[in-house]
């Protein structure tokens, strides 16, 4: 069964002290929200301090990148050890902002997964098409080759436990967020793919997020489509009560979902 999944991505955003605020401001408002998987994902220098002021609560940390050597003489990076140590449990790998600012690829995607899961934190694996390559009608080909190389070499246990965010390039920090029939077409496509390649079981376990422009006013909408599980949410993550909408409406859609028995959807 895949209960909701909602993660913030604060980006470079937030010092130390406006992260542990945020922490406290919020981990009483998550409280009331059961039923939901919370991450929030701090820059790297306030994980520990946010994986603190969460202790025993519902919320998890997660950073937002990770490298895949354990140690050495990599200056700039960070293991996931160091993260997993730091008292986060999620790291998201692949944004597309990593792929377009920092070069980062389907192999380089794949190596950080292998690696988050060796550290034993959940990777949040991004995909998602460029304007260009939708207009080409080009968006299943890009799931499909970042899925298949972004992928190779998971066990279907690990697939499973992975967490996709498809995250349409043109949707991110746009306020233009995919339709609900875009995010149920490209998030029913992963899904299949995900049979296909690695059993149905474990694609079933598997959670499919959406993410670009999730914003209180569309959550609902993009969480009420089958294979929708939740969301990333950038910009509108920032400020506590926009965030804590976010999760609130996001969890009902998906109770109203479960209520109507739809099949295919997080419950
Ligand atoms: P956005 O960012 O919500 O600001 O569009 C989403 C993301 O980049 O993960």
């Amino acid at each position: 069964m895949r209960i909701p999944f909602i993660c913030a991505n604060w980006k470079m955003y937030k010092t130390v002290d406006e992260a542990v605020k945020y922490v406290k401001e919020f981990r009483p408002r998550a409280r009331e929200l059961d039923g939901v998987e919370i991450v929030l994902a701090p820059p790297f220098t306030a994980l520990h301090a946010a994986a603190e002021a969460a202790r025993n609560s519902n919320v998890g940390i997660g950073a937002q990148d990770l490298y895949w050597e354990r140690e050495g003489a990599y200056t700039g990076e960070v293991s996931g050890p160091m993260i997993r140590e730091a008292g986060a449990e999620y790291v998201i790998v692949g944004h597309s902002e990593r792929r377009t600012l920092f070069g980062e690829t389907d192999d380089t995607v794949n190596r950080k997964i292998a690696a988050a899961f060796a550290a034993g934190l959940c990777p949040i694996a991004c995909i998602g098409e460029t304007l260009d390559q939708r207009e080409r009608q080009e968006t299943f080909d890009v799931l499909d080759r970042q899925i298949k190389r972004g992928l190779d070499g998971l066990t279907s246990e690990q697939i499973a436990q992975l967490v996709i965010a498809y995250e349409p390039v043109w949707a991110i920090g746009t306020g233009r967020n995919a339709t609900p029939a875009q995010a149920a077409e490209a998030h029913g496509h992963i899904r299949k793919r995900l049979q296909h390649w690695f059993g149905r079981d474990s694609a079933e376990l598997c959670h499919v997020i959406y993410g670009g422009s999730v914003k209180p006013d569309n959550a609902s909408d993009l969480m009420a489509q089958p294979d929708v599980d939740g969301a990333l949410v950038g910009g509108a993550s920032l400020d506590v009560r926009s965030f804590v909408e976010i999760v609130a409406r996001s969890r009902q859609a998906a109770l109203a979902r479960r209520a109507a028995g739809r099949p295919g959807g997080a419950v």
